[in-house]
């Protein structure tokens, strides 16, 4: 699934398509794109969208996430969605890196962000 929603990115900047599917406990799956801008920070990545899908349609428990791109590797998410992943997932959430042959890396959000800010800071 986030193979195909990669297929709707709009990168006509970085010409980088980005899809990703966040798989939820109820069964549910929500795919995103990276729809980017030109003003570049108002750019939004795939897992971020995917994600924001998910919880504004009542998504609370989030099983795994798959990120997927054209890379010779497999595509780890940015800072900023790790912060994501991490605040809305949780530190077990497993985070399925992918690239377009089908070659994977699985990684907890734990282990792609060792030291959280959190909001047990808060
Ligand atoms: N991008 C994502 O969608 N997710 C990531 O985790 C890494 C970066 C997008 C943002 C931008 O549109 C393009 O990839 C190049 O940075």
């Amino acid at each position: 699934m986030a193979r195909m929603a990669r297929e709707y990115a709009r990168a006509p900047y970085s010409n980088f398509k980005v899809g990703a599917a966040v798989e939820c406990a109820d069964g549910r799956t929500f795919t995103g794109c990276n729809i980017e801008n030109s003003s570049y920070g108002a750019t939004l990545c795939a897992e971020q969208v995917a994600l924001a899908k998910a919880v504004s349609e009542g998504a609370l428990d989030f099983v795994r996430i798959a990120v997927i791109a054209d890379a010779d590797r497999p595509i780890p998410p940015c800072g900023a969605c790790r912060q994501v992943i991490f605040e809305l997932c949780g530190r077990e959430m497993e985070v399925v890196m992918a690239k377009l042959d089908g070659q994977f890396e699985i990684r907890k959000a734990r282990e792609l962000l060792p030291a959280p800010f959190d909001q047990t800071f808060l």
